[in-house]
C-alpha cells in the first residue's frame, strides 16, 4: 500500500477540515495516509525514511504567509523532498480564493511563487476558499476581526455576513484536488 504524508498548518482551524477531506478521499482510494497538523508534530524525519512516496503540504494564509512552522518544515526538508523524488502536492486555504478569479490569483501568489522560490516542483497546486468568522465565538480576536471586517466591507461590499461565519471552502474542488493527486501517484 502506497503511503502519503499530509502535513498542514492552521491558525484558526479552517484548514483542518480541508486536510481531513483530502485524507478521506485518498484513504478511500487505497492509500495509507499520515495526516498531521504541524503545530502538534515534531517527528518530521520519519517521513523521509523512504516509506512515503507522496507528500501534500497545505496552510491557511495570514497576511500573505503560510504558517511559520510549515515554512520552517519546508525550508528544512526541501532537499529531502527533491532528492527522494517524492510526489508533491501543495495547497492553501485563504480569503482571496473565494471566487474563480481569486482562486487563480491565490494559487499563483501563495502557492506557485512560493514553491518556485523554494525550488519545489509540485505535481499539483491549489487554492481553496477559507473561513472568515465574525461570530461572537470567533477565534480571530477582537482587533483582527475589526481589521478584517473593514477590509472585506471595502473590497467586497455586501458579500460577507459581518455577524456570522463565512465559509468559502469549496468541497468539490477539494475532492477534485485529492483525486488528481491520487492519479499522479
Ligand atoms: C488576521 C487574518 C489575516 C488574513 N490574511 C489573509 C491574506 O493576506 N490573504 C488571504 O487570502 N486571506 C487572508 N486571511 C483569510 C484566511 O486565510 C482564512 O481565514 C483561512 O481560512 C485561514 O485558515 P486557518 O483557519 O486554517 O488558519 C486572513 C485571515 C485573518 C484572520
Amino acid at each position: 500500500m502506497k503511503k502519503i504524508a499530509l502535513l498542514y498548518g492552521t491558525r484558526f482551524g479552517g484548514t483542518t477540515g480541508i486536510a481531513d477531506k483530502i485524507a478521506e478521499v485518498l484513504t478511500q482510494r487505497g492509500f495509507e495516509v499520515l495526516i498531521e497538523n504541524v503545530n502538534n508534530f515534531e517527528d518530521f524525519k520519519k517521513i523521509f525514511e523512504k516509506e512515503y512516496t507522496g507528500i501534500i503540504l497545505g496552510s491557511g494564509i495570514q497576511v500573505g504567509e503560510w504558517t511559520t512552522k510549515m515554512k520552517n518544515f519546508i525550508k528544512n526538508y526541501q532537499k529531502n523532498i527533491v532528492k527522494q523524488d517524492i510526489k508533491l502536492g501543495m495547497f492553501v486555504s485563504c480569503g482571496t480564493a473565494q471566487n474563480n478569479e481569486g482562486i487563480i490569483k491565490a494559487c499563483k501568489d501563495y502557492v506557485d511563487v512560493f514553491a518556485q522560490k523554494l525550488g519545489l516542483d509540485p505535481v499539483i497546486t491549489a487554492a481553496f476558499g477559507g473561513i472568515y468568522d465574525f461570530s461572537k465565538k470567533s477565534k480571530h480576536g477582537t482587533i483582527k476581526k475589526k481589521i478584517l471586517k473593514s477590509i472585506v466591507k471595502k473590497e467586497t461590499p455586501g458579500k460577507f455576513d459581518l455577524d456570522n461565519i463565512n465559509d468559502f471552502r469549496n468541497w468539490y474542488d477539494i475532492v477534485s484536488f485529492a483525486e488528481t493527486f491520487a492519479e499522479n501517484m
